[in-house]
């Protein structure tokens, strides 16, 4: 697994006690890093693919003491094969990770097997933006209000990653009523800077985090966004207050929903 994986599961906070969904999980690496910290109460596995679920049980059982056997693996960790995008729950998840299919660049410049570049798949291509959203909308819906959706991708590509986050948050609200915000981590990640090289400044997304492979650290790439959802009755329009009067923190958080309920000037908030 490349090093900048971790990160979208670090990035969910888990806790003791949480309900996890990994909702495009296979073959399962992110969810047997967040297995091993042993704080969900429950994970479910889900993904589209047979095959890939097939090898997600072989890594389990590699890497979990006793998966097959064991009652402790029986009772926290569930195996789902569905469409992500009509996923349903009653519950509500605590965390949502939602690791979409994407053009996996390090793969598609590295190998010509089964390219998404190759150009008979440019209609699949032109099609995974749309089904990312899709797949980030049911996640807003899945999880419970106060919790957290992950999204994260291996791709450069700005219109998978910052693109797809705000067209979901604009679809979540319009189409559910859901509102997310955004929580801004360059703080939190700031510290691993020299060992991965994190987009900044012009390369810095607006809504994640990107790992940019680099020769000198050649991880990634990865990008990841943290959103939380909130309740609609949360959201008060009398805090909305001028841009130089927020840090960058907060100015993030306050963005998302404004953009989905399309009020205001995106870079420059009004009073
Ligand atoms: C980037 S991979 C996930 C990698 C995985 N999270 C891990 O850490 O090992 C994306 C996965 O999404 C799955 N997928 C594609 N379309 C899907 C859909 N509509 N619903 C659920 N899963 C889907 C693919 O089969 C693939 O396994």
């Amino acid at each position: 697994m490349d090093g900048a994986s971790i990160l979208p599961v670090l990035a969910l906070c888990l806790s003791p006690g949480d309900r996890v969904l990994d909702l495009c999980s296979a073959p399962g690496g992110k969810a047997l890093v967040a297995l091993q910290t042993f704080l969900p109460d429950i994970i479910v596995c889900n993904d589209s693919s047979l095959s890939r679920l097939n090898r997600l049980r072989r890594i389990f059982k590699d890497y979990l003491f006793d998966f097959e056997n064991g009652n402790k693996w029986r009772e926290r960790v569930f195996i789902s094969h569905v469409n992500g995008v009509g996923y349903e729950d009653r519950e509500g998840f605590d965390k949502v990770l939602v690791d979409v299919p994407c053009t996996t660049d390090r793969v598609s410049v590295t190998e010509d097997e089964n390219n998404i570049f190759r150009p008979d798949r440019i209609k699949e291509r032109l099609k995974i933006p749309e089904l990312q959203s899709q797949l980030l909308v049911n996640a807003l819906k899945l999880v419970r209000p106060g919790g957290a959706v992950v999204y994260s991708t291996c791709t450069l590509s700005p219109i998978q990653n910052d693109g797809v986050v705000h067209m979901a948050l604009k679809q979540a609200f319009e189409m559910h009523g859901i509102l997310a915000t955004i929580r801004d981590m360059s703080k939190c990640f700031a510290c691993l800077s020299s060992t991965l090289r994190l987009g900044r400044d012009a390369a810095a997304p607006r809504y994640g985090q990107l790992v940019m492979p680099h020769v000198s650290a050649n991880f990634g790439p990865a990008y990841f966004s943290r959103l939380i959802r909130t309740n609609a009755m949360q959201l008060d329009l009398t805090q909305y207050r001028p841009r130089h009067e927020y840090g960058d923190v907060e100015r993030r958080e306050w963005f998302a929903p404004v953009a989905a309920l399309g009020v205001g000037d995106r870079r420059r908030p009004r009073a």
